[in-house]
């Protein structure tokens, strides 16, 4: 199999690694023996731009058991992990392509190496391989069933490419099944981005103040987990309902330009560009931390904040600490790439199995359509999010309850009133 990865060597501890997040993974699993049996997925080639981790090895391998041919490149250069890259080629013989730290070359060029393959279906986090097929490798279009995107900043990527006109295949918003985002994004982003912050610094989040920039879901859950830690959480949004919900949740609720000052941790979470810059750089205190959780590096503004330093020094792995004119310390971490993965594991598995479960289910949902979707955005069929929500109760052990008929009638008819 053809592949780019740091080290065959590195395969027995991703091997390991994987085995263990497969424990907190009973969904995925229960669809992969199922693939096992019915390989709804035989003869397609299917490639990935995914975080390479050993949650990601084990939709891989579920993808298989299905039947497919499968390839998997990063969807970030700092996200992956170079043991499981090395298990999923030689164990597996998954065509892969990713390196811990790549540039932005080695990047593209390993998404080019996934589009060669051919691939029926294609898995984004964050649109690349979308984007790369439609202004490099048009000739994939025709032969595609679709893709199915992860990520928040992918589903606007793509929604943006068909407000224009110009989203030539048909898609499927994972992030956007219920059983995604609401788990995912607010429980998985919350706690791996504090976990992120704890293993880069070590800090204490307990009587710190700690700014979130933006209260989607990611943004909800982060400021929820860290009040919890024992931190003064102030969240900053442009929405009005968004900074409603963050006031009545009993956050602090002020513009970043307020913020800026009183901060010591600064979280951004917008899918936005620049919400940190060289005006709240330069209010911050000295030794404030500044991180980003979003999906692109492009929330901080690295520029201004290497422009108005006069030194860099990388006092410990995955922190960056710019001097300012005067002597002020601003610290940044992983390079402001998405610091869950940077500097931890990503979310735990335990949340990427529904997350991935959609994945798998939504690749046999394509597979096994009489014929291809329209282009556009479409959402995950509501049985198979429901479903996956049905077998993560169940594979938890928690029962729930059923309408009985007289209920059932009473919920569909409008005659019984007051
Ligand atoms: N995105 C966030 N966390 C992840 C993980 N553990 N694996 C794959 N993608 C992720």
């Amino acid at each position: 199999m053809p592949h780019d990865i740091k080290d065959p060597a590195l395969a027995p501890k991703g091997r390991d690694r994987t085995e263990w997040a497969a424990q907190s993974m009973p969904v995925l699993a229960s669809i992969a023996e199922r693939f096992k049996r019915e390989r709804p997925l035989d003869g397609l080639t299917i490639g990935a731009c995914l975080h390479v981790t050993t949650e990601t090895a084990n939709l891989m391998t579920a993808l298989q058991a299905g039947g497919a041919t499968v390839s998997l490149c990063a969807s970030n250069p700092l996200s992956t992990q170079d043991d499981v890259a090395a298990h999923l080629a030689v164990d597996h013989g998954v065509s892969m392509f990713a390196v811990r730290g790549e540039d932005n070359e080695r990047y593209y060029e390993h998404i080019r190496a996934i589009l060669d393959e051919g691939p029926s279906i294609t898995l984004d986090d964050g649109a690349d391989l979308v984007s790369t097929i439609h202004t490099e490798k048009q000739e994939l279009i025709p032969k595609l069933l679709g893709s199915m995107e992860e990520t928040t900043t992918g589903v606007i990527r793509l929604r943006a490419m068909e407000r224009d006109g110009e989203l030539k295949v048909p898609v499927i918003a994972v992030n956007d099944a219920d059983t995604k985002h609401m788990f995912d994004n607010r429980y998985g982003t919350g706690q791996s981005t504090i976990d992120g912050i704890i293993r880069a610094t070590n800090a204490l989040l307990a009587g710190a103040t700690l700014v979130v920039a933006g209260y989607g879901w990611c943004g909800r859950g982060l400021a929820h987990r860290a009040r919890g830690l024992g931190a003064s959480v102030v969240v900053t949004e442009v929405d009005a309902l968004k900074g409603l919900e963050a006031t009545m949740d009993g956050f602090r609720v002020m513009p970043m330009d307020e913020a800026a000052p009183l901060g010591d941790i600064f979280v951004t979470l917008t899918g936005d560009i620049h919400v940190l810059t060289g005006r709240h750089f330069e209010a911050m205190k000295d030794g404030a931390i500044v991180a980003n959780s979003g999906h692109f590096d492009v929330e901080i503004d690295k520029e201004a904040l290497r422009a108005l330093s006069t030194d860099v020094r990388t006092p410990r792995d995955s922190v960056e600490t710019f001097v300012l004119a005067g002597g002020k310390r601003i610290n940044l971490l992983g390079e402001g790439r998405l610091i869950n993965l940077a500097a931890a594991e990503g979310h735990p598995a335990a949340v990427m199995d529904m997350s991935f479960a959609n994945q798998a289910l939504c690749c046999e949902h394509l597979a096994g359509l009489p014929e291809r979707l329209p282009v556009g955005v479409h959402a995950v069929p509501e049985d198979i999010d429901h479903g996956v929500a049905r077998l993560k109760l169940e594979s938890m052990g928690v029962g729930i309850d059923t309408l009985t008929p007289e209920q059932v009638e009473y919920l569909a008819s409008w005659k019984v009133g007051t």
